[in-house]
């Protein structure tokens, strides 16, 4: 199906889309006792999916314009540098993108696909719906002969679903996987290795380890648009959940945590806190200074990046990085 008119409704002849659609309208059960759970873990914890309602993705796309935030400029410089290999190395047919919000960067990816003239389908995957369609639409403008075909789901629960068919190749830019907790990690990464097929690729972008001062303030910048981002947690729960937060009772905290080797983002509370979130059943009483974590960005060597990929069966491939090696992009084969 060509998306160069690509409509919300236009999903609805593609049963895979559609399912999705539905489903993310009503967030599932499943991410409701997700996060359930994770407000009750201590410290308490919000999953990121509820970062990105329409406000967190804009939010995320004046991220990546801060000067403070390098990750989005070296992650296009390495595609610009190697999109042409990579699409010569995979000659996929199907690319699949994780994750893919704008899809900004992904266009020089897919130029390059384009220019080598194999490639048959796009199939972007997002959970921010009108961000995802909006991009669908543009690509299929720009691509009138590729077969876009969105879908609105969730990579932690969906991977079973995606296409099958052809040689693919699933891009996960961005560093997004930095955002996930180590036994998400591992999890997300044999759930994919489960569903690709010996041959089948991935195209993995990890922010790498690097001086302090830099990596936190590429999440402390001077315009508080962090600050805003994370904060857009709690009024997402507050609108989609009948939640009553005190979104302004609470102070951005942003720290490196040098064990794990991540940046991690709360929220303190100033005061007590007590709020009801209906949807959950779920009161939850915060002390004054008590803290919510709300996301953690994982930063990686490369050594360690190939060996997690290696142990769960993608291999045998190359790894990229921009000149002044601040950001990684992996290129991995599922092994046979
Ligand atoms: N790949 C883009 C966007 C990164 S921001 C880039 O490199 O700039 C992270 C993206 O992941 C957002 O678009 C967000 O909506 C999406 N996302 C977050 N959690 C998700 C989940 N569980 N399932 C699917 N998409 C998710
Ligand atoms: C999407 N993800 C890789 C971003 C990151 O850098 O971890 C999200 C983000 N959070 C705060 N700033 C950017």
């Amino acid at each position: 199906m060509h998306h160069s008119d690509q409509t919300a409704d236009d999903t609805a002849d593609n049963t895979f889309s559609a399912d999705e659609r539905a489903e993310t309208e009503t967030p599932s059960a499943e991410a409701h006792a997700e996060l359930r759970r994770a407000l009750q873990r201590r410290p308490r914890t919000v999953p990121p999916r509820w970062l990105y309602d329409d406000r967190g993705s804009d939010l995320f796309d004046q991220i990546t314009r801060l000067p403070e935030y390098y990750q989005t400029e070296a992650e296009r410089q390495i595609l610009a540098d190697h999109s042409t290999m990579i699409a010569e190395m995979t000659a996929a047919t199907t690319v699949i993108e994780l994750g893919s919000g704008t899809s900004d960067k992904t266009r020089t990816l897919l130029d390059a696909f384009a220019a080598r003239g194999m490639i048959e389908r796009f199939v972007p995957l997002d959970v921010s719906e009108a961000t995802l369609l909006d991009a669908a639409a543009m690509l299929g403008e720009r691509y009138p002969d590729l077969d876009v075909s969105p879908v609105i789901g969730d990579f932690n629960q969906h991977l079973h679903r995606l296409p099958t068919g052809g040689t693919r190749l699933v891009a996960f830019l961005g560093g997004t996987i930095g955002n996930f907790y180590r036994e998400e990690r591992t999890a997300f990464l044999g759930a994919l290795a489960d569903v690709l097929d010996p041959g089948d690729w991935v195209l993995l972008g990890v922010d790498l380890i690097k001086p302090v001062d830099r990596l936190l303030s590429a999440y402390n910048d001077s315009a508080g648009t962090t600050d805003a981002f994370i904060r857009n947690a709690l009024s997402v729960i507050n609108r989609e959940l009948g939640g009553n937060i005190d979104v302004g009772n609470f102070d951005y905290v942003p720290f490196w945590d040098g064990r794990e080797e991540r940046i991690d983002m709360r929220l303190r509370a100033c005061e007590p806190e007590r709020a009801r979130i209906e949807a959950l059943d779920l009161d939850v009483e915060l002390e004054s200074g008590e803290e919510l974590r709300i996301e953690i960005s994982t930063k990686f060597s490369q050594g360690r990046l190939l060996a997690e990929l290696a142990e769960v069966g993608f291999a045998d491939g190359a790894f990229f990085t921009d000149p002044a090696n601040d950001f990684g992009i992996a290129l991995v084969r599922r092994q046979p």
